[in-house]
């Protein structure tokens, strides 16, 4: 048998010079005139380790990273081709202490497989969910993603069976499936990863949606910062397609659902759901006024589900094993398996699927390392430029959409940013107006104009301006965008800038004083 070798191919990885270690190993190969087969797959999501290379050895697969370019001639003189020891050697893959401790339901097969290798993507249990349902009325598979407990994972965590009733209750000529792929929450990839490393299991749960609400058509909405992503969508959706899982007649039922890829323009509202669908109509992304919901109107008008990325696809595995299987994960309203993204200053910046419910300090501390630097950790921002930043103090908090909320805090697409103790938190209040008023789509007044009044008002008291009186403008301020604005983008701005006032009220002292301390 001739060996294969596993280099990633995600766009994380190439960032890391996966693409230069492939090349070595290549030339490698070539120079000792072995025949080895070189196969592209995801990211595992241990970026710490990457470029992460994997032998498959008689006896599993074999790890090695990071490897630099440097690092090949050497791993081939330790023979690493049979799994033999190197400075780089980290052993089977799944016994890494940061893969070994996760739960891999949606990300089961990501990194493992050839990405564009349907094959591969069938051995591993893909397809088994949309048998599954085709054997189901469009009634039964809604209850059943109902019973699972999944709710959403783009940012509301609004029940995802809930939606999908609306859909199929709602009467249309034409209904889609609209997949947000924008993901533009700071620190956040986990759609990026399931894209580019089992795109195939997004095609499966889009199709899943379509058959269980009616919708023949789909639409996957990615931002334009993604181009490996959209690459290898296309190339999966036309496979698919020549396969018949997608097509006039879903893997020879009566179905039919087909699909296609949309890249967006880099405008952060256009994750909104109503902006997304603005955009992807071809006008400029603007967010509409609910009702009517998408699930009504959507799309053209047309009754629409929109979910996110991780959402759609972590469909297949519930309708593989089972609502009861995947909601016996998890804790309160809060089920299954949510793959947190650790980012920032962390030591070991990864994606990390788990049940909901493992606490904020064994994410940032036990998973995550504490920070880079070395120095303590003084702030996590959780759920994106719209969340919370929390303190040590609040690192008890259970990873869970209400724990969370209870707290003035939000899961969101579940990014985790790590802050060390040289951040300023002034800074990071200002940062989040600042990024408001940017990213602002200007149809309400709060969000608009409040953003840009809360940077002067920040900036006032960073210059020891009337301090006090100008704090109290700023909570009054984040209340009227709280309770005033249309969408989440002005709502939202308050969680940042409040919980860094109310957790860190030191770094908004006076100037003199801030200077002093400094
Ligand atoms: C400003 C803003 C940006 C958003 N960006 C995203 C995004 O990038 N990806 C996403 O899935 N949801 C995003 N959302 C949430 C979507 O509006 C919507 O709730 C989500 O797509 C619904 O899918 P889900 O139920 O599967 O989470 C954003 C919301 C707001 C207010
Ligand atoms: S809150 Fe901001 S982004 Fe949302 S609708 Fe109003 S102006 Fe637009």
């Amino acid at each position: 048998m001739i060996p294969r070798i596993y280099i990633p191919g995600d766009s994380g990885a190439l960032a890391l010079g996966a693409e230069k270690v492939a090349k070595a190993i290549a030339s490698e190969l070539a120079e000792r005139g072995i025949e080895a087969k070189i196969v592209r797959n995801g990211s595992r999501g241990a970026y710490f380790l990457e470029p992460m290379v994997e032998v498959a050895t008689a006896n599993g697969r074999v790890a090695y990273g990071p490897v630099k370019p440097s690092d090949v001639k050497s791993l081939f003189d330790s023979g690493f081709l049979t799994g033999g020891h190197h400075k780089r050697w980290l052993g089977a893959p799944d016994k890494i202490p940061f893969l070994a401790k996760q739960t891999r339901l949606t990300f089961a097969r990501c990194g493992v497989t050839d990405p564009l290798s349907l094959e591969s993507y069938k051995k591993y249990g893909g397809l088994n969910g949309l048998t599954n349902a085709l054997g189901l009325t469009p009634a039964a598979i809604v209850a059943e993603v109902t019973e699972s407990g999944l709710r959403g994972r783009g940012g509301a965590g609004f029940p995802t069976g809930i939606k999908w009733k609306t859909v199929l209750d709602t009467s249309g000529d034409r209904k889609y499936i609209v997949c947000n792929a924008d993901e533009g929450d700071s620190g956040t990839f986990a759609d990026r990863m399931i894209m580019e490393g089992d795109p195939f299991v997004l095609i499966e749960g889009m199709t899943i949606a379509g058959i269980a609400t009616g919708a023949t058509k789909g639409f996957v909405y990615v931002r334009s910062e993604y181009p490996h992503a959209v690459a290898v969508m296309n190339k999966a959706v036309e496979i698919a397609r020549k396969a018949g899982v997608l097509g006039a007649s879903v893997l020879g039922s009566a179905y039919a659902f087909d699909m296609e890829i949309r890249v967006g323009a880099g405008a952060y509202v256009c994750g909104e759901e109503t902006a997304l669908l603005d955009s992807l109509e071809g006008k400029r992304g603007m967010v509409r006024a609910k009702p009517p919901l998408p699930a009504h109107k959507g799309l053209f008008g047309k009754p629409t589900v929109i979910n996110n990325v991780i959402s759609l696809a972590s469909v297949p595995v519930i309708m593989d094993k089972g609502a009861a299987f995947y909601k016996d994960f998890g804790m309160g309203r809060s089920r299954g398996t949510i793959p947190i993204q650790i980012a920032g200053n962390v030591k070991h910046a990864g994606l990390f699927e788990a049940a909901f419910g493992m606490t904020l300090g064994e994410i940032v501390d036990g998973i995550g390392g504490g920070t880079a630097t070395g120095l303590p950790v003084k702030a996590v921002q959780v759920g994106g430029p719209l969340g919370a930043y929390f303190p040590r103090a609040l690192f008890d908090t259970p990873f869970d959409y209400e724990a969370f909320a209870a707290k003035d805090g939000l899961i969101g697409h579940a990014g985790i940013v790590v802050f060390d103790d040289t951040a300023d938190m002034l800074k990071q209040a200002r940062f989040a107006m600042e990024f408001c008023a940017i990213e602002s789509c200007g149809k309400c007044t709060p969000c608009r104009i409040g953003s840009t009044r809360g940077v002067e008002t920040i900036d006032r008291i960073a210059a020891g301006i009337e301090p006090e009186k100008n704090l109290a403008l700023v909570t009054d301020l984040c209340n009227t965008m709280k309770f005033g604005s249309l969408c989440a983008l002005g709502g939202f701005t308050p969680y940042p800038v409040m919980s860094s006032i109310t957790h860190f009220p030191d770094d908004f002292k006076p100037a003199p004083v801030r200077v002093a301390a400094e």
